[in-house]
């Protein structure tokens, strides 16, 4: 009988406890197989911690936020002694293959460990989107639909109050959640890392907005935006895996544009909120499909590759492709939103 083991790494994401699911009941139900869940990421693989999963530990799980089986930023690599340090919990629990639900540089690890002869099926997750060789990443669609409720929120309050509203949401290099959630809430201005923005190009466009009578503005900035107003890495601001802690450039930006306009302006830093709670029915099919793969997969020996999304329909891709670069919002996309700016 195949035993599959399965972790969840780096920062969770709404969908995360489907994939489990998916993995799980496909693998017992179709491939008689067993399932061994991994405790918060390549940690627990590294300590050993680990607790089988059957249909009734995944039971319940499909509309939940967060993962059952916790998370972490450990990496073997980092932290531990690569390969080595994980080949034990594989062998005592008999593990032939490892489903391994992460982001870019989980994915990147995976890789490497399958480069060293471990069994290795890539699931990708952000709430970002930017990852490259797959379409789409599930929780995006769930961070996507709260940031367009927020920006409608915002957009009511602003009217009423004759006031720029600035809103700062989640993407760490990418822009992908303030072009989409921009686009659907009808922002004025949208400054995401990968287009570069001149401040007083924002500016001109409140400024013509006013003279037009429109006295309130939504301007949306992803919060990896580059200096002057972007975030400059400090050494305070790492997390304790040595990640930067992103977050604050909306005050920045709010600043700036209030003290060139003199128009009343407000921020809003939505955060962690983009990432928690229940995924969308969107989110949660997706999730499924690529965990009823990734077990299809890993039960038929499959490794170094990861489930992706491709003109809708789920594929094999090697994890190279994922490794090879970050998937930023392409210029026709961008265009497209800026066609409604002011
Ligand atoms: O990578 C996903 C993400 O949501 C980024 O957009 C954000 O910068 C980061 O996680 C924040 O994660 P944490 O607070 O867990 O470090």
């Amino acid at each position: 009988m195949a035993v599959i083991g399965v972790l969840t790494a780096g920062g969770d994401c709404p969908g995360l406890n489907a994939v489990i699911r998916g993995v799980t009941v496909r693998a017992i139900e179709v491939h008689d197989a067993e399932v061994v869940g991994i405790r918060n990421g390549w940690e627990g693989l590294m300590q050993g911690n680990t607790v089988p999963l059957d249909r009734d530990s995944v039971r319940g799980i499909l509309s939940k936020g967060g993962t059952i089986l916790g998370t972490s930023r450990m990496d073997p690599y980092v932290h531990g002694g690569g390969y080595a340090s994980c080949d034990g919990t594989l062998r005592s629990n008999g593990i032939d293959s490892l489903v391994v639900i992460g982001g870019d540089g989980t994915l990147r690890t995976a890789m490497r460990l399958a480069a060293e002869g471990m069994s290795v099926v890539g699931v990708p997750k952000t709430i970002d989107n930017d990852i490259n060789g797959t379409d789409l990443t599930f929780g995006f669609d769930t961070a996507v639909e709260i940031a367009t409720d927020a920006i409608d929120r915002l957009v009511t309050t602003a009217e009423s109050h004759n006031r720029v509203m600035v809103v700062e949401l989640m993407g760490r290099t990418k822009g992908w959640i303030a072009t989409y959630a921009g686009i659907a809430g009808g922002a004025d201005a949208i400054l995401i890392p990968e287009h570069e923005y001149d401040i007083d190009e924002v500016v001109d466009t409140i400024r013509r907005r006013h003279r037009r009578g429109i006295r309130h503005s939504i301007v949306v900035a992803a919060e990896g935006i580059s200096p002057p107003y972007g975030y400059e890495t400090a050494e305070h601001r790492k997390d304790a895996f040595g990640f930067d802690r992103l977050g604050g450039v909306g005050y920045q930006v709010a600043a700036a544009i209030e003290d060139r306009t003199g128009f009343e302006t407000r921020v809003t830093v939505l955060g962690h909120v983009q990432r928690g709670g229940s995924p969308t029915a969107f989110d949660r099919v997706l999730a499924t499909r690529l965990g009823v793969a990734a077990a299809d997969l890993a039960v038929d020996g499959a490794s170094d590759v990861m489930v992706a999304l491709r003109s809708m329909e789920i594929e094999p891709v090697p994890l190279s492709e994922a490794a090879a670069s970050i998937k930023g919002v392409p210029d026709d996309l961008y265009d497209t939103a800026a066609t409604f700016f002011g």
